[in-house]
């Protein structure tokens, strides 16, 4: 994919404050810290782009990107973030539910999993989601560097046997390296119907 423009368009929080939908769009979901901001970076090859620290202020929304005037990019808040208010905890499902929901121009979702994390109940959560509204998924295993090529098979079955999914179903990604980098973007392109 060559990427000729990518730009933030807006923040929202509920339909209302949706960008005008132009194109198809790509969703990228996961815990927090698990690296979706850091995969839309690499993908797009703009470092900073999306925000990839912490600033509770822009990762509780969804974050609109365009691409190539082409296609949208939608970062979406993660969850599991230990020190977030339980208020701000409570508004999340409604929130991406919300989004997965009624976003007619949805094409499909990036779930990312740490490579080294048991799914928790919030991961499965949004993945009953996903297959409950049929929304295709495309699962990355995200900080791929941070393991072995001899420990990744041993270390991706505590993760299959958790989410169900086939091994064939998983990407693996690594933003240090890039590694993966080509296989997600063919998924992508493949989702977006481009
Ligand atoms: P929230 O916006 O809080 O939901 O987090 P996020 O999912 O957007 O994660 P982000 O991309 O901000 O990355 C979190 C941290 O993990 C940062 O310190 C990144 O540098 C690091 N990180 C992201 N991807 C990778 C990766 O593939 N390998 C390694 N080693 N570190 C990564
Ligand atoms: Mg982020």
């Amino acid at each position: 994919m060559h990427i000729r423009s990518a730009e933030f368009i807006q923040s929202a929080t509920r339909p209302g404050n949706y960008p005008p939908e132009q194109g198809p769009e790509i969703a990228f979901a996961g815990r927090s810290n698990v690296g979706k901001s850091s995969l839309i970076n690499n993908l797009v090859g703009r470092r900073k782009l999306v925000r990839t620290s912490r600033t509770p202020g822009r990762t509780q929304l969804l974050n609109f990107f365009r691409i190539n005037d082409q296609f949208c990019m939608v970062d979406l808040p993660g969850y599991g973030f230990a020190k977030v208010p339980p208020e701000v905890k409570k508004a999340w499902g409604p929130m991406v539910h919300t989004y997965l929901a009624q976003r007619a121009s949805l094409r499909g979702v990036v779930w990312l999993l740490d490579c080294r994390r048991v799914p928790n109940d919030e991961d499965l959560q949004l993945l009953d989601w996903l297959e409950e509204l049929q929304i295709p998924t495309i699962p990355v295993i995200t900080k791929i560097d941070k393991v072995k090529r001899s420990q990744r098979l041993k270390q991706l079955k505590p993760i299959l046997a958790t989410t169900g999914l086939p091994a064939d179903a998983f990407s693996s990604f690594s933003a240090l390296s890039g590694e993966g980098r080509e296989d997600v973007w063919e998924r992508i392109v493949e989702a977006l119907g481009l």
